[in-house]
């Protein structure tokens, strides 16, 4: 057991479930329409998957059932949340138009992608190993639609 890692690895789990909560959040707006809605109910869903695989690293290494290596400094985790949670205040407004998510989306994405926060953890686990690989090209993936979406491209 290592309670740095795991200390480390808790604060990305409580990460994506905030972006699962908030894109779910997005994809039950009353103004927002359909495919739209489609859209974000989607992305959360992938949010969720990256929290369940944050939670099976986490659970490898309380078992030491693999070896994890986490080249993540908890200062630089620590100051994404606070801009997390700066983010997720302007997002709590009710009429928040489409393009506002978007581009609230995109500011955080572009954040997580740019702390590498997602490509820093690495396991002999080969399962796991290729689990985290997918969040990672996910989040870069989440990162380029949003930031495209959010100027108005498609
Ligand atoms: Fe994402």
């Amino acid at each position: 057991m290592d309670s740095h890692k795991e200390q480390i690895i808790t604060n990305l789990i409580k990460i994506e479930d905030a972006l699962a909560r908030l894109y779910t959040r997005f994809s039950k707006k009353s103004n927002f329409t359909a495919p739209v809605k489609k859209f974000w109910a989607a992305i959360a869903g992938e949010e969720k998957l990256h929290s369940n695989i944050m939670d099976k690293v986490c659970q490898a290494v309380h078992e030491e059932k693999a070896t994890v290596s986490v080249d993540l400094r908890i200062e630089k985790l620590k100051e994404f949340i606070s801009k997390l949670n700066e983010i997720l205040k302007k997002a709590s407004s009710e009429n928040l138009s489409e393009a506002e998510a978007y581009s609230i989306g995109a500011k955080i994405e572009v954040e997580l992608d740019e702390g590498g926060f997602t490509g820093l953890i690495h396991t002999t686990d080969e399962k796991l190993n290729k689990l985290l690989k997918l969040v990672e090209n996910d989040t870069k993936k989440h990162r380029m639609m949003l930031v495209n979406y959010s100027r108005g491209i498609r």
